[in-house]
């Protein structure tokens, strides 16, 4: 079975795939996406991540979908592909019309989406650590919707890989330490856990909203507060928490080791508490 994508309402191998030249998402990025991983042939809080998406089009004031029938054509498209360990895209632009900065009234919305096997974070990074460093914030005001404006974040993964790191943390003009380019981050100082609150300035990550749980389940402290560099790489350890990154430890960042530079023991102990629930199914389709 090759790699699918589903193209408004047709399901195609993906090379066949194509969008117009006139379809807003592209020649403006006006549009909203996710990404949803599965575990063991169940994608894994998926209404979760319809309820962001929903919330992400409201946002940008785009015509509604129906939830029900476009819950029916994820899960469709996630059954033919039949991979159990599936990285499924999700696409929406607002619409095709000919290009004007002006919003044309009555577009329909286009959704695209693509599924291929998740491609796994190498066991070495999860096992030792991975490294980061720090950069300036240069996205839009709005980081909680989350669109497909990505040129920032995608600038500063590629900074962070020529540095010869493996991601790089979002720091406000102010000093405040946001989030990774494609995962939100937490600190560990002295047991207690830290991450940035929900604004407008960091995406509400799923998987930051299930670590902050299993954290209460599990009677660790977390507060969600604003921290700067100082509390970063002074730290006793740093994650980062996403849907591909799941929760990844960091042991280096600008070249300062965290803690003793391993993985510490609430990074590990969160980490296997993550993977149980995600196996498990709970939250799943
Ligand atoms: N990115 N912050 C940013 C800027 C992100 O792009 C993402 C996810 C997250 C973590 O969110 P979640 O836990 O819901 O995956 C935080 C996805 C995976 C992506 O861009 O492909």
């Amino acid at each position: 079975m090759p790699d699918l994508a589903y193209v408004n309402g047709e399901i195609m191998p993906i090379e066949k795939a194509v969008v117009p030249i006139e379809d807003r998402g592209y020649q403006f990025g006006d549009g909203v996406y996710e990404f949803i991983a599965s575990y063991e042939g169940r994608l894994f809080m998926l209404e979760e991540h319809l309820d962001r998406l929903e919330r992400s089009m409201r946002e940008l004031a785009f015509d509604p979908i129906s939830r029900a029938d476009f819950r029916k054509v994820v899960l469709d498209l996630f059954a033919r592909s039949g991979y159990p360990r599936a990285g499924l895209y999700i696409q929406i632009s607002r619409g095709v019309a000919p290009r004007n900065h002006a919003i044309t009234p009555g577009m329909t919305p286009q959704v695209i989406m693509t599924i291929r096997p998740v491609k796994e974070m190498p066991a070495e990074k999860r096992q030792n650590g991975a490294t980061a460093i720090t950069v300036k914030d240069t996205r839009w005001g709005r980081c909680d919707i989350k669109t497909i404006q990505l040129l920032s974040n995608s600038l500063a993964k590629q900074k962070s890989l020529d540095a010869g790191c493996d991601d790089a943390i979002f720091v406000s003009d102010q000093g405040v330490v946001r989030e990774g380019t494609s995962s939100n981050l937490f600190i560990v100082s002295g047991g207690r856990l830290t991450t940035h609150p929900l604004t407008d300035n960091i995406l509400p990550g799923i998987t930051r909203m299930v670590v902050l749980k299993l954290c209460r389940d599990a009677d660790l402290a977390v507060e969600e507060s604003f921290f700067g560099i100082d509390a970063l790489v002074g730290a006793d350890e740093v994650f980062l928490t996403g849907t591909v990154t799941e929760l990844l430890p960091l042991v280096r960042i600008n070249d300062k080791s965290i803690g003793r530079g391993e993985v510490g023991p609430i990074t590990r102990r969160l980490y296997d508490l993550l993977r149980k629930q995600a196996m498990a199914g709970a939250g799943s389709n």
